[in-house]
């Protein structure tokens, strides 16, 4: 297989690569208070001096009270995090990469027994069918998270990164929108399939209204409850 074309220049929309190694996003656990700086701007510029083109940071929430679900999980608000992921973002292009946060609100899952200061939240209240925690989402709760989403992007724009990641997947607050084993309310946001997705079509929105771009939303085929699935999956899937 002639593998040349991964190391060719690539441009999407104002977005140009160096070349088309883009690296996943990693949860890496190591901001205790929640704040970034030099070792994370040191790891992620070393990708970058590796020939990374594009790399997509390990998951950083978003202003809302509850987002993360593990307490190594950098912010992405607050002045001093926000410094910090400017150093982050000053250091990569000084190696040549370009670099995007990827925007987190983990809903109610929970990774380990840590628990936040304040109960979790979700669409309806439930991890997955029959499966409850922590508060429904009010109307009032939605539009703040949808606000909290642009506010992230703006920042992201503002202190130079060069995209953002929406994280829609693996079970969190976005991809609970999608589930109909998680997503039981009858408004606006929930019911059929496309209303499902209004959750991520407002923040995607409001994200590239937030940050005059596109974001970039993440998807994933299934989540942790496997009996929920946005789509029949392809034969042969599981
Ligand atoms: C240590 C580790 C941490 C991860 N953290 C995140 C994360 O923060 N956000 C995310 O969307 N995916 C996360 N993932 C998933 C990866 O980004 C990637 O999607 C996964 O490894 C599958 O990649 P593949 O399809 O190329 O095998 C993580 C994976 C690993 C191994």
């Amino acid at each position: 297989m002639n593998s040349e074309i991964l190391f060719r220049p690539l441009t999407v929309k104002s977005l140009t690569v160096a070349n088309r190694i883009v690296m996943a996003p990693m949860t890496r656990g190591m901001a205790p208070a929640g704040i970034p700086g030099a070792p994370q701007a040191g790891y992620y510029r070393r990708r970058a001096e590796g020939n990374v083109g594009l790399i997509l940071t390990e998951g950083t929430v978003i202003d809302r009270p509850a987002s993360r679900n593990l307490p190594g999980i950098p912010f992405f608000h607050g002045e001093p995090a926000l410094a910090g992921w400017e150093s982050v973002a000053r250091e990569v292009h000084a190696a040549g990469g370009k670099i995007g946060p990827q925007l987190w609100h983990t809903g109610s899952t929970r990774a380990g027994d840590w628990q936040p200061e304040a109960p979790v939240e979700s669409p309806s209240g439930l991890v997955g069918p029959g499966d409850p925690r922590g508060n429904v989402m009010s109307e009032e709760d939605i539009a703040d998270t949808v606000g909290a989403f642009a506010v992230a992007a703006a920042d992201a724009k503002r202190i130079g990164f060069d995209l953002a990641e929406l994280h829609g997947a693996h079970g969190y607050l976005i991809d609970q929108f999608f589930w109909g084993g998680s997503n039981q309310r009858t408004d606006q946001w929930g019911g059929g399939r496309h209303r499902r997705t209004l959750a991520l079509r407002s923040r995607d929105r409001a994200g590239g209204a937030g940050s005059g771009r596109s974001g970039l939303p993440y998807l994933a085929p299934g989540q942790p409850v496997e009996t929920a699935r946005l789509c029949r999956p392809p034969r042969g899937h599981p």
